[in-house]
């Protein structure tokens, strides 16, 4: 895609166009329990390792979706989104200053597994935010097979202070579409046909709410919480099926204190004839199979998780 430079005066428009959300980066105490717990137990692979970090995939073409590092406590390592060319980044880079976002990291080869070239800045809640073209593929394992393990990230939740200036830099600055509302309490962002990619949730503090992983089927999604059953994991929430994005959801613990999500058949948007919504938050809307009951307590104080401030890179 080629764009236009803003014109003077004009609103610079969105930077880029987000192909997909690539993967999600975790900090925390207990890397090694976690990417042993995300390795063996909820069916990630892991495509490199060095000291106190894992990189873990899922069968689909992306290097990586997880990167679990070592950390004084638990924390967002970055959010990475593709675009589709070197050139891309460039022009990002040139429209973020334009927005007034400075970067952390200039346009440029990321020297990090799966290497690619991009960039890096931080969004208003100071989160790290790469946006990555030419990253290195991985075969595909075998997507749609027996083996009940996700295939990529589906989306990662924010808890957000204001959810109104998250969803104004996302919408504004990255150029993602609000798919939907839960009231004024959540808003569902997508950048492809993915109903959400991120949701943000208005809460206390910044944190990471949960991150959820694509199942290929409701059968894979299923077999997927059996196993953790077997491991004795079972879930915090779920099995059961939200209303925004229709998605199929079952929410589990890891051992870094984080929430992780099972999902499968999430809505797929047509750009063209979506309306957004506003749902309002009731039993019989946050679940539609009415198998989950309400979220329990100690669910919804995971999925607080412990306020983030970021700024990691800087030290
Ligand atoms: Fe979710």
């Amino acid at each position: 895609m080629s764009m236009l430079p803003p014109t003077p005066g004009a609103s610079p428009g969105p930077i880029a166009r987000l192909r997909s959300l690539r993967s999600v980066a975790v900090r925390t105490p207990d890397a090694a329990a976690a990417a042993e717990f995300y390795q063996h137990i909820w069916g990630l692979n892991p495509v490199e390792a060095d000291t106190g970090v894992t990189w873990l995939r899922g069968t689909s073409p992306e290097h990586h979706i997880l990167e679990v590092r070592r950390a004084d406590a638990n924390a967002l390592g970055k959010i990475a989104f593709s675009v589709a060319t070197p050139r891309e980044v460039d022009e990002a880079a040139f429209r973020l200053r334009a927005h007034g976002v400075p970067l952390v990291a200039e346009p440029g080869p990321l020297d990090q597994a799966g290497g690619g070239y991009g960039l890096r800045f931080t969004d208003p809640e100071n989160r790290l935010i790469e946006l990555s073209a030419d990253v290195e593929a991985v075969v595909v394992r075998d997507p749609n097979g027996l083996e009940a393990v996700p295939r990529k990230l589906a989306h990662v939740v924010l808890n957000t202070v204001d959810i109104d200036a998250a969803c104004d830099f996302y919408t504004r600055v990255l150029g993602m579409r609000i798919s939907d509302w839960s009231e004024h309490q959540m808003a569902f962002l997508r950048c492809n046909s993915d109903h959400h990619v991120i949701a943000f949730n208005q809460a206390d503090w910044t944190s990471v709410n949960h991150m959820a992983y694509e199942m290929p089927s409701i059968d894979h999604f299923m077999r997927g919480i059996g196993r953790l059953r077997h491991h004795g994991v079972t879930p915090l929430w779920g099995p059961g099926r939200h209303g925004p994005g229709n998605n199929t959801f079952g929410y589990f613990g890891d051992p870094a204190g984080l929430v992780c999500e099972y999902t499968s058949e999430v809505e797929q948007v047509d750009e063209d004839a979506w309306l957004c919504r506003v749902w309002r938050r009731v039993p019989e809307l946050s679940d539609l199979w009415g198998t989950a009951g309400p979220p329990s307590t100690d669910v919804r104080t995971r999925m607080a998780g412990t306020p983030d401030a970021g700024g990691w890179w800087e030290k």
